[in-house]
Protein backbone atom coordinates (compact mmCIF):
# COMPACT_ATOMS: atom_id res chain seq x y z
CA UNK A 1 0.00 0.00 0.00
CA UNK A 2 0.74 3.48 -1.11
CA UNK A 3 1.10 6.85 2.07
CA UNK A 4 -1.87 9.02 1.11
CA UNK A 5 -0.70 12.67 1.99
CA UNK A 6 -2.65 16.05 1.61
CA UNK A 7 -0.15 19.00 1.67
CA UNK A 8 -1.46 22.31 1.74
CA UNK A 9 0.93 25.02 -0.16
CA UNK A 10 0.08 28.25 1.12
CA UNK A 11 2.16 30.16 -1.00
CA UNK A 12 3.19 33.87 -0.06
CA UNK A 13 0.11 33.76 2.19
CA UNK A 14 -0.19 34.33 6.12
CA UNK A 15 1.46 36.13 8.44
CA UNK A 16 2.40 34.50 11.89
CA UNK A 17 -0.91 35.81 13.44
CA UNK A 18 -2.89 34.05 10.43
CA UNK A 19 -1.01 30.99 10.61
CA UNK A 20 -1.70 30.40 14.19
CA UNK A 21 -4.94 30.64 13.55
CA UNK A 22 -5.59 28.84 10.85
CA UNK A 23 -3.40 26.04 12.56
CA UNK A 24 -5.29 26.19 15.45
CA UNK A 25 -8.35 25.93 13.02
CA UNK A 26 -7.50 23.16 11.41
CA UNK A 27 -6.34 20.89 14.72
CA UNK A 28 -9.43 21.80 16.37
CA UNK A 29 -11.40 20.69 13.12
CA UNK A 30 -9.17 16.82 13.21
CA UNK A 31 -7.36 17.73 10.34
CA UNK A 32 -4.79 15.47 12.64
CA UNK A 33 -7.19 12.37 12.68
CA UNK A 34 -6.76 11.78 8.92
CA UNK A 35 -6.20 8.24 8.09
CA UNK A 36 -3.43 9.75 5.41
CA UNK A 37 -0.27 11.87 6.06
CA UNK A 38 -1.43 15.92 6.03
CA UNK A 39 0.96 18.38 5.49
CA UNK A 40 1.31 21.99 5.71
CA UNK A 41 3.75 24.37 4.01
CA UNK A 42 3.79 27.98 5.61
CA UNK A 43 5.75 30.59 4.53
CA UNK A 44 9.52 30.29 6.00
CA UNK A 45 8.82 32.79 8.64
CA UNK A 46 5.87 31.16 9.74
CA UNK A 47 7.53 28.01 10.07
CA UNK A 48 8.63 28.64 13.75
CA UNK A 49 5.27 29.06 14.93
CA UNK A 50 3.80 26.51 13.17
CA UNK A 51 6.27 23.70 14.83
CA UNK A 52 5.63 24.34 18.20
CA UNK A 53 2.13 24.36 17.45
CA UNK A 54 2.31 21.06 15.07
CA UNK A 55 4.88 19.31 17.93
CA UNK A 56 2.93 16.86 19.54
CA UNK A 57 0.13 16.47 15.87
CA UNK A 58 0.87 13.90 13.09
CA UNK A 59 0.97 16.86 10.86
CA UNK A 60 3.68 17.58 9.05
CA UNK A 61 5.66 20.83 8.44
CA UNK A 62 7.01 21.36 5.25
CA UNK A 63 8.72 24.56 3.87
CA UNK A 64 7.82 25.49 0.07
CA UNK A 65 11.55 25.78 -0.88
CA UNK A 66 15.24 25.39 0.55
CA UNK A 67 18.94 25.56 -0.50
CA UNK A 68 20.82 23.35 -2.52
CA UNK A 69 24.07 24.17 -0.26
CA UNK A 70 24.20 23.08 3.41
CA UNK A 71 25.61 26.97 4.48
CA UNK A 72 27.66 29.70 3.91
CA UNK A 73 27.37 32.89 1.68
CA UNK A 74 24.18 32.39 -0.15
CA UNK A 75 22.57 35.28 0.94
CA UNK A 76 18.61 34.78 1.87
CA UNK A 77 18.77 31.19 1.19
CA UNK A 78 17.16 28.95 3.94
CA UNK A 79 19.23 25.52 4.26
CA UNK A 80 18.15 22.08 5.71
CA UNK A 81 19.69 21.78 8.92
CA UNK A 82 17.71 26.00 10.13
CA UNK A 83 14.64 23.66 8.90
CA UNK A 84 15.45 20.65 10.65
CA UNK A 85 15.70 23.13 13.86
CA UNK A 86 12.11 24.00 13.59
CA UNK A 87 10.46 20.73 13.45
CA UNK A 88 10.15 20.64 9.14
CA UNK A 89 9.31 17.20 8.04
CA UNK A 90 9.12 17.91 4.14
CA UNK A 91 10.27 20.87 1.62
CA UNK A 92 8.70 21.20 -1.25
CA UNK A 93 11.40 21.62 -4.79
CA UNK A 94 10.30 22.89 -8.12
CA UNK A 95 7.11 24.24 -8.09
CA UNK A 96 6.42 25.33 -10.91
CA UNK A 97 6.70 29.21 -9.56
CA UNK A 98 9.98 28.87 -8.51
CA UNK A 99 10.73 27.50 -12.13
CA UNK A 100 8.93 30.34 -13.58
CA UNK A 101 9.72 33.37 -11.24
CA UNK A 102 12.58 32.27 -10.25
CA UNK A 103 14.16 30.10 -13.18
CA UNK A 104 15.00 27.30 -11.34
CA UNK A 105 15.97 24.33 -13.19
CA UNK A 106 16.07 20.54 -13.20
CA UNK A 107 19.12 20.30 -12.04
CA UNK A 108 19.13 23.18 -9.27
CA UNK A 109 16.14 21.09 -7.98
CA UNK A 110 18.17 17.62 -8.34
CA UNK A 111 20.69 18.85 -6.13
CA UNK A 112 18.59 20.84 -3.08
CA UNK A 113 16.43 17.21 -3.62
CA UNK A 114 19.47 15.33 -2.44
CA UNK A 115 20.68 17.53 0.00
CA UNK A 116 16.96 17.56 1.74
CA UNK A 117 17.13 13.63 1.65
CA UNK A 118 20.96 13.63 3.14
CA UNK A 119 19.51 15.59 6.16
CA UNK A 120 16.49 13.50 6.58
CA UNK A 121 13.90 15.80 5.18
CA UNK A 122 11.35 14.45 2.77
CA UNK A 123 11.27 16.51 -0.58
CA UNK A 124 7.93 17.07 -2.89
CA UNK A 125 9.54 17.42 -6.15
CA UNK A 126 7.07 19.31 -8.35
CA UNK A 127 6.36 19.01 -12.09
CA UNK A 128 3.70 19.73 -14.65
CA UNK A 129 3.49 21.08 -18.33
CA UNK A 130 1.99 24.15 -19.24
CA UNK A 131 -0.87 25.04 -21.38
CA UNK A 132 1.54 25.52 -24.92
CA UNK A 133 3.34 21.96 -23.90
CA UNK A 134 -0.14 20.17 -23.45
CA UNK A 135 -1.39 22.23 -26.72
CA UNK A 136 1.36 21.07 -28.81
CA UNK A 137 0.83 17.50 -27.57
CA UNK A 138 4.30 17.86 -25.44
CA UNK A 139 3.02 16.80 -22.11
CA UNK A 140 4.91 13.73 -22.19
CA UNK A 141 8.18 14.72 -23.31
CA UNK A 142 7.91 17.60 -20.86
CA UNK A 143 7.06 16.08 -17.76
CA UNK A 144 9.59 13.22 -18.36
CA UNK A 145 12.39 15.17 -19.06
CA UNK A 146 11.63 16.67 -15.45
CA UNK A 147 11.24 13.05 -13.94
CA UNK A 148 14.81 12.27 -15.48
CA UNK A 149 16.38 15.79 -14.78
CA UNK A 150 15.12 16.12 -11.07
CA UNK A 151 15.74 12.69 -10.06
CA UNK A 152 18.99 12.28 -11.59
CA UNK A 153 20.96 9.88 -9.59
CA UNK A 154 18.58 8.71 -7.35
CA UNK A 155 19.05 4.68 -5.85
CA UNK A 156 15.67 2.79 -4.78
CA UNK A 157 16.69 4.25 -1.03
CA UNK A 158 15.95 7.61 -1.78
CA UNK A 159 13.26 7.37 -4.18
CA UNK A 160 11.65 5.46 -1.42
CA UNK A 161 11.83 8.65 0.90
CA UNK A 162 10.46 10.78 -1.99
CA UNK A 163 7.03 12.43 -2.73
CA UNK A 164 6.38 13.36 -6.60
CA UNK A 165 3.54 16.00 -7.30
CA UNK A 166 2.35 16.39 -10.93
CA UNK A 167 0.62 19.68 -10.75
CA UNK A 168 0.06 21.07 -14.36
CA UNK A 169 1.10 24.39 -14.26
CA UNK A 170 -2.57 25.50 -16.43
CA UNK A 171 -4.48 24.20 -13.91
CA UNK A 172 -2.89 26.43 -11.08
CA UNK A 173 -5.01 28.86 -9.30
CA UNK A 174 -6.98 28.99 -12.73
CA UNK A 175 -10.00 26.56 -11.52
CA UNK A 176 -9.21 24.19 -14.37
CA UNK A 177 -8.99 21.09 -13.43
CA UNK A 178 -7.30 18.40 -15.38
CA UNK A 179 -9.84 15.57 -15.33
CA UNK A 180 -9.29 12.86 -13.24
CA UNK A 181 -8.60 10.91 -16.56
CA UNK A 182 -6.26 13.14 -18.03
CA UNK A 183 -4.28 13.40 -14.68
CA UNK A 184 -4.49 9.98 -14.33
CA UNK A 185 -2.84 9.42 -17.54
CA UNK A 186 0.41 11.49 -16.62
CA UNK A 187 0.51 10.20 -12.98
CA UNK A 188 1.03 6.44 -14.53
CA UNK A 189 3.37 7.54 -17.21
CA UNK A 190 5.69 9.32 -14.46
CA UNK A 191 5.36 6.02 -12.02
CA UNK A 192 6.49 4.44 -15.10
CA UNK A 193 9.03 6.90 -15.64
CA UNK A 194 10.13 6.22 -12.06
CA UNK A 195 9.87 2.24 -12.47
CA UNK A 196 13.03 2.78 -15.06
CA UNK A 197 15.10 3.83 -11.98
CA UNK A 198 14.01 0.87 -9.93
CA UNK A 199 10.69 -0.64 -10.61
CA UNK A 200 9.85 -2.05 -6.96
CA UNK A 201 10.61 1.46 -5.36
CA UNK A 202 8.49 2.76 -7.72
CA UNK A 203 5.20 1.47 -6.53
CA UNK A 204 5.71 2.55 -3.22
CA UNK A 205 6.48 6.68 -4.12
CA UNK A 206 3.37 8.96 -3.38
CA UNK A 207 2.47 10.58 -6.93
CA UNK A 208 0.42 13.61 -6.19
CA UNK A 209 -2.00 15.74 -8.07
CA UNK A 210 -2.24 19.83 -7.82
CA UNK A 211 -3.87 22.24 -9.09
CA UNK A 212 -7.24 23.84 -8.80
CA UNK A 213 -8.49 20.75 -6.31
CA UNK A 214 -11.26 21.34 -3.89
CA UNK A 215 -13.48 19.49 -1.88
CA UNK A 216 -15.56 18.86 -4.66
CA UNK A 217 -13.85 17.34 -6.72
CA UNK A 218 -10.73 15.72 -4.86
CA UNK A 219 -12.88 12.58 -4.48
CA UNK A 220 -12.93 11.52 -8.30
CA UNK A 221 -9.14 12.45 -8.25
CA UNK A 222 -8.05 10.46 -5.27
CA UNK A 223 -9.83 7.85 -6.61
CA UNK A 224 -7.97 7.38 -9.48
CA UNK A 225 -4.99 4.54 -8.98
CA UNK A 226 -2.00 6.41 -8.99
CA UNK A 227 -3.24 9.30 -8.04
CA UNK A 228 -2.04 9.33 -3.82
CA UNK A 229 -3.39 12.64 -2.79
CA UNK A 230 -2.96 16.18 -3.22
CA UNK A 231 -0.80 19.34 -2.95
CA UNK A 232 -3.47 22.13 -2.74
CA UNK A 233 -2.99 26.16 -2.95
CA UNK A 234 -5.68 27.83 -2.49
CA UNK A 235 -8.40 25.70 -0.87
CA UNK A 236 -5.72 24.33 1.98
CA UNK A 237 -6.03 28.46 3.39
CA UNK A 238 -9.55 28.01 4.49
CA UNK A 239 -10.11 25.06 7.01
CA UNK A 240 -13.48 23.89 5.97
CA UNK A 241 -12.03 23.19 1.91
CA UNK A 242 -8.69 21.75 3.54
CA UNK A 243 -10.81 19.46 5.98
CA UNK A 244 -12.91 18.57 2.83
CA UNK A 245 -9.97 17.26 0.96
CA UNK A 246 -8.64 15.54 3.49
CA UNK A 247 -11.90 13.55 4.45
CA UNK A 248 -12.24 12.93 0.40
CA UNK A 249 -9.16 10.31 1.12
P1 LIG B 1 -4.19 25.89 -6.44
O1 LIG B 1 -4.76 24.75 -5.62
O2 LIG B 1 -4.48 27.22 -5.86
O3 LIG B 1 -4.57 25.77 -7.89
O4 LIG B 1 -2.59 25.75 -6.38
C1 LIG B 1 -2.02 24.53 -6.66
C2 LIG B 1 -0.58 24.59 -6.30
O5 LIG B 1 0.20 25.27 -6.96
C3 LIG B 1 -0.12 23.86 -5.11
O6 LIG B 1 1.26 23.80 -5.05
Amino acid sequence: MRRSIITGNWKMNSTVAETVNLINGLLKAGAADSKGEVVVCPPFTSLESAGKLLKDSSIGLGSQDMSEYKSGAYTAEISAEMLLTLGVTHTILGHSERRQYHFETDDRVNRAAKVALEAGLTPIICVGETLDQRDSGDTEKTVGSQIEGTLAGFTADLLLRTVVAYEPVWAIGTGKTATPEMAEDVHRFIREKIAAIDKEAADQVPILYGGSVKPSNAGELLSQPNIDGALVGGASLKVDDFIGIINAL
